[in-house]
């Protein structure tokens, strides 16, 4: 353990992932599937699995549908979770106990990290240092995804960074829901990742995102979008006018998805 992690529950849910899984081979394609020089072994690396590996195995599926060789690893703090999950490891599949600074093997390089539901008990002050501990893993060019969803996966948001020449960038934030619980802006407010929690407030730039997001969904309930797929579709639209960088790809919009992707990053 190093001095930023800390013991924390393990729930988790069949399926709370699988939007994120969608999202990233639709948009990830090509991270997923690279194999030139050191990304030929690279693995994706589930940090935080949980009390049951599901997340991590369902992702090793969907993600071998693009890339049959991948190597897949699941990493928890809690060495009775990690001994739990040896039923499942096969040749590509691996579970280790470890944390941030994660315990790979010699050679071993990595094209994507996921730490998802695993930061609600951390300090936000302590998130940029855990983002750069996950992220000095990645290969330049590898995506380090950390957010939070409710139990279900029905409504999440995601950090989305990559490892760039220089260091991590904040890259984008990705809003998803499955609409089952209907649709508002505010609905993501309280599943935003740790370091933005507390920080909807007046003055901050993710309030005025929000501000702005609440205006595009106004007018678009005044034009007539009731149901929420349509409301969320033309809210995303109205809000692509109002602030910069919000993606308006039709596969994002009819499947639940904000992408968020400023010119400079994703500040706090
Ligand atoms: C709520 S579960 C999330 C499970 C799964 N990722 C999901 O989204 O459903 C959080 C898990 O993260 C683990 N965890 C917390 N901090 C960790 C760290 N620094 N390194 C590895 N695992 C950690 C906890 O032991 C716990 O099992």
């Amino acid at each position: 353990m190093t001095s930023l992690d800390r013991r924390t529950r393990g729930r988790t849910a069949h399926g709370r992932l699988q939007a994120l899984d969608a999202y990233l081979l639709h948009a990830e394609r090509e991270l997923l599937t690279r194999r030139e020089g050191d990304w030929a072994r690279a693995a994706f690396v589930d940090v935080g699995f949980g009390e049951h590996p599901w997340t991590t195995l369902e992702s090793a599926q969907a993600f071998r549908e693009v890339n049959p060789s991948l190597p897949v690893v699941g990493v928890e703090l809690e060495p009775a979770r990690v001994a739990s999950a040896q039923e499942h490891a096969d040749a590509l599949t691996d579970f280790r106990e470890g944390g941030f600074a994660l315990p790979l093997r010699p050679g071993e390089t990595v094209r994507l990290i996921r730490a998802m539901n695993l930061l609600r008990g951390y300090r936000p002050e302590d998130v940029a240092g855990i983002h750069h501990t996950l992220g000095g893993s990645l290969l330049e060019g590898g995506l380090l995804v950390e957010g939070s969803t409710d139990t279900s996966g029905a409504v999440g948001v995601s950090h989305l960074l990559r490892r760039g020449g220089t260091g991590l960038v904040r890259e984008a934030l990705l809003f998803h829901t499955d609409f089952s619980r209907g649709f508002a802006p505010v609905l993501f407010r309280d599943w935003l990742p740790r370091d933005f929690r507390r920080r909807v407030k007046p003055g901050e730039p993710i309030h005025a995102f929000f501000a702005h997001w609440m205006e595009a969904w106004n007018a678009a309930r005044a034009a007539g979008h009731l149901e929420p797929p349509e409301a969320f579709h033309h809210s995303v639209l109205g809000l692509a006018e109002r602030v910069e960088g919000v993606m308006t790809d039709p596969w994002l919009l009819t499947h639940g998805c904000l992408l968020w992707r400023p010119t400079g990053g994703v500040f706090l």
